[in-house]
């Protein structure tokens, strides 16, 4: 945990942003894999990371605003507890370290709850995205759980957004902690890119790794052969000279800080020649990106600039045609480019996605596009200095995008079809990095990995 007086710090702003009521978090429970006691590993939920640093299950707190009071409610455990466990510290102890003096059994939430429901009082939660927690605001609130994010707080989401979106030296610092073990894994990945070596030997090796340091993965590994498929996951399939590798992975800080790196390399060793001119490109589009993050500048602007970038070079290689500015606008480039250029991250890898993309992404100046490609831009609003986001532009050649949109002929003033052909079995290259905005313009964080 970070010192208590950072967690007490954090509450105290929240409260200030809140004009009155009860603040109630839930902290993440256990969950089975297949039975009760076979659980996956445990992650506590990130908004109770960042305001009470607790990271143990079975917990929940309640600020009050009004009372200017915070309570930690959770149970000791039991000696039958001890005896698979060990002995634990008695929580009362534990709510110490994140500046919290008062704790209680947790039956007793049910009665702070119930209370400040009889006095009318407004209780603040957030939207659940765990069914185990959907029933658990059931039961303390009376609302079915499948409609319990409705009455979720949008004046809580906001203002914890609001926080959490700017980052603090301390977690700065636990980001790149993380890309420390980052940067570890690809130096191995970069070793093992040899033909016949399989996917997830690779991707074993890397998660082994993160997990060797003391630190797990933010996210499965994607480590592919097959990097058109965005999110693919690794299978025995053995690397070939000639493929391109995609990773995209990234390890946990011990306070959980996400990092969230991609790199794509030549399986034994060099590109030829029109996987160099797409990785040049891609290159270029991230070179792009990084020179113009700055505060003040929307990230949307920086998405089409690049895809602008991709249109020119892409028109060099015979694959696009026309104007660039008019293609982008037509959302031509999106059948190599159809993601977003990047995210927020912070104690999630898409920081705080659980609290609603757009409030996170997106603000009143300008509502999300639906354009496809564009829609799926997670972060498009005005950047600030504290922001920690991705930037991670790609290429890629998608058999069953390109049969869609050119049996629709679709774009067609702008994408040559009869090339774009020939670059069918390519796959797909991205290029992915963590950046923090400065008051000047960029810093990226953690130590050079290779391109
Ligand atoms: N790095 C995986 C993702 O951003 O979805």
């Amino acid at each position: 945990m970070f010192e208590a007086s950072v967690y007490s710090k954090r509450r105290e702003q929240l409260r200030k942003k809140l004009r009155s009521g009860l603040i109630l978090f839930l902290g993440n429970n256990d969950s089975p894999m297949n039975y009760t006691a076979n659980i996956y590993p445990f992650r506590q939920d990130s908004n109770f990371l960042y305001f009470i640093g607790i990271d143990q299950p079975n917990l929940a707190a309640v600020l009050d605003i009004d009372e200017n009071t915070d309570i930690l409610f959770g149970n000791d455990v039991t000696i039958e507890d001890i005896i698979w466990m060990g002995p634990q510290p008695l929580l009362k102890n534990t709510a110490l370290k994140s500046g919290i003096k008062k704790q209680l059994p947790l039956t007793q939430l049910e009665e702070v709850i119930k209370k400040a429901i009889q006095q009318g009082r407004q209780i603040h939660f957030l939207p659940p995205y765990r069914a185990d927690k959907a029933q658990w605001l059931e039961s303390l609130f009376g609302i079915f759980a499948s409609s319990v994010k409705i009455y979720s707080s949008p004046e809580l989401i906001k203002a914890i957004i609001s926080l959490r979106s700017i980052k603090s030296v301390i977690e700065i610092d636990e980001i790149e902690s993380a890309l420390k073990v980052t940067a570890l894994m690809y130096a191995e990945a970069a070793r093992m890119a040899e033909p016949g070596v399989r996917e997830n030997e690779i991707s074993g090796r890397i998660e082994g790794i993160a997990l060797e340091a003391g630190a797990r993965l933010t996210f499965p590994a994607i480590v592919t052969i097959r990097g058109e498929t965005l999110h693919n996951s690794p299978t025995s399939t053995i690397l070939k000279k000639g493929n391109l590798l995609i990773i995209d992975a990234g390890a946990e800080s011990p306070l959980h800080y996400a990092s969230d790196i991609t790199r794509t390399m030549p399986v034994g060793g060099t590109f030829n020649t029109r996987q160099k001119e797409i990785y040049q490109t891609v290159a270029r589009m991230q070179q792009t990106a990084i020179n113009a993050i700055k505060p003040g500048i929307r990230y949307r602007d920086v998405h089409l600039d690049v895809a602008k970038i991709l249109v020119e070079h892409m028109k060099v290689l015979g694959l696009m045609k026309g104007n660039a500015e008019e293609a982008v606008s037509a959302g031509a480039h999106a059948l190599f480019f159809p993601h977003g250029l990047g995210h927020m991250l912070g104690l999630d890898v898409h920081d705080m996605e659980d609290l609603g993309e757009n409030y996170v992404g997106y603000d009143e100046k300008k509502e999300r596009s639906k354009q496809f490609g564009l829609a799926y831009l997670r972060l498009a609003k005005e950047l600030v200095h504290g922001f920690v986001l991705t930037v991670e532009p790609g290429i890629y050649f998608i058999p069953a995008l390109i049969d869609q949109w050119k049996t629709e002929k679709k774009h067609a003033g702008f994408i040559n079809y009869a090339k774009v052909e020939t670059y069918k079995g390519f796959g797909g290259i991205r290029i992915e990095d963590d950046v923090l905005v400065t008051r000047t313009g960029c810093r990226v964080l953690g130590i050079p990995i290779p391109k």
